[in-house]
């Protein structure tokens, strides 16, 4: 077999080539002695159009009865067609039958609703805007990677299943062999965790970053790359309970630092999967985008510098505009999805970090800043989204973390380990978590999270 994308690239030297396709029919259509198949096998974006006609195949009636859906499998000959859309089609010398698809197969030629396609996630692969989406998710994934590895970052494996709350907001998932019907209790009648699996209580982890910090104490430079799982119950187009984020960092390293690894790394990703993935960047810009500009911006933005406004004169702007708000906007007031889209949207019109949030929004571990009342934290927020990706400097002075855990009632036993990281060398440093869907609904337009995750877990919802 040969796979479509090749043929698509090598069309010009192929005329009148036999070749041999397998793939799925996207399109039939048939008049009497003549029919049209169009075909796609998941290596291209476009469809390839299969000619078939009763005086050059032996089963035209056979075929002519396939069902959208179908797997097929394709002789023929290469004919070019330089002035379609397509640059070859191919004219069928034998069709075989690999799958027949039953008559009730559910993606007929129409468009479907983003919602109705969510109920029959295990079929809408095989759409143009899943086909897309998820080929994209793939590309930019493999730009991550490629981006950190050029740069000398070592690729660390966090755990999934731990005992520490990173970022101290009580969402985590909690995983147990006890009986939950029946758990052994202690005598205080609390559930007596010693007896489970791991002789405490464990969850799965909201972030690798404690982890990640003790990688980057011995190789400086690291990044994650996992899912991650959060019990926020936040029914939202941008919340979901298993996400993947990425998490990079860096020692001998400062806020500044930190920011301008978030820049160049966002932008190489952007400027990757336009270059990769053309047809299916084009798809977006032509039916996700309202003004058709998606790929004008994207392409801009590769080139510009993203704004920066630290959190204090953030709410000054935003208090100007607090009649456009459903919640208030003050000072010590955590930024809510409209304020971030606003802050990006109309005053900045294009990403923008948002810089030293007062500390009691914001977790433990972030380097408290010479004012006392500000931490050395940044999120970025982006047009279309809101907040993409959370960051900071950490406290790496010993004394200074430890009262900060005392006021947030952390037990410095429970956090030992992260605590050696001051002890034994410790250094400046910094680093920042990507929500990996976040950052493709940003570049695709795709406005649900729901709708960048293959199999979505959201609240009250994990199908399959
Ligand atoms: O801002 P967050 O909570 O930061 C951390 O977890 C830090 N430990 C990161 C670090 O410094 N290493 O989460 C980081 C990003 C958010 O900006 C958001 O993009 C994404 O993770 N995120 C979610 N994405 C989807 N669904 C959710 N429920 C998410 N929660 C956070
Ligand atoms: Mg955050």
């Amino acid at each position: 077999r040969t796979e479509i994308k090749w043929l698509w690239q090598n069309a010009t030297e192929l005329a009148d080539k036999q070749v041999t396709v397998g793939g799925w029919v996207k399109t039939i259509r048939d008049s009497k002695q003549l029919g049209f198949i169009e075909l796609n096998d998941g290596s291209n974006f476009n469809n390839l159009q299969i000619v078939f006609e009763d005086s050059k195949i032996d089963n035209f009636k056979d075929v002519a009865k396939f069902n959208v859906g179908a797997a097929i499998i394709v002789t023929g000959a290469v004919v070019l067609t330089p002035n379609a859309k397509q640059p070859l089609e191919i004219h069928a010398q034998k069709i075989e039958l690999e799958g027949a698809s039953a008559p009730d197969y559910p993606l007929q030629k129409k468009r479907h609703s983003l919602e109705y396609l969510r109920s029959i996630a295990h079929l809408r692969p095989r759409t143009n805007t899943f086909a897309a989406v998820f080929r994209v998710r793939s590309v930019a994934a493999y730009a991550i990677h490629k981006f950190f590895n050029e740069r000398g970052f070592v690729y660390a494996h966090t755990p999934l299943i731990t005992g520490s709350d990173c970022e101290g907001a009580g969402e985590m998932f909690r995983i147990t062999t006890l009986d939950a019907k029946n758990p052994p209790l202690k005598e205080d009648g609390s559930v007596d965790f010693s007896q489970d699996f791991f002789g405490k209580m464990t969850c799965l982890t909201v972030s690798g970053q404690l982890e990640a910090e003790c990688m980057a104490m011995a190789f400086a430079k690291v990044y994650t790359f996992g899912p991650t799982f959060r019990a926020e119950n936040s029914n939202t187009a941008r919340h979901a309970a298993e996400f993947w984020m990425i998490e990079p960092e860096i020692a001998f390293a400062d806020l500044d630092d930190d920011m301008q690894l978030a820049q160049d790394m966002i932008k190489y990703v952007l400027k990757y999967v336009m270059e990769q993935c053309p047809a299916e960047m084009k798809f977006f810009n032509d039916f996700y985008d309202p003004d058709k500009a998606l790929i004008s911006r994207l392409t801009n933005l590769v080139d510009s510098d993203f704004g920066k406004v630290t959190y204090t004169e953030a709410v000054k702007l935003l208090e100007e505009h607090k009649d456009e708000f459903d919640y208030p906007v003050y000072w010590g007031c955590d930024l809510q999805t409209e304020h971030e889209r606003y802050l990006t949207e109309k005053i900045f019109k294009k990403p923008v970090f948002v810089t030293d949030y007062p500390k009691e929004i914001k977790a433990f571990y972030m380097r408290m800043n010479d004012d006392n009342k500000t931490v050395a934290a940044m999120d970025l927020l982006v047009p279309g989204v809101g907040e993409i990706i959370g960051g900071s400097q950490r406290e790496e002075r010993l004394d200074v973390l430890l009262s900060r855990m005392e006021e947030l009632d952390l037990k410095a036993d429970d956090y030992s380990w992260y605590l050696d990281l001051r002890r034994y060398g410790g250094t400046k440093h910094a680093g920042y978590g990507l929500g990996f869907e976040r950052l493709i609904m940003y570049m695709t337009g795709i406005s649900n999270i729901r709708d960048v995750l293959p199999f979505p877990r959201t609240t009250g919802s994990a199908e399959y």
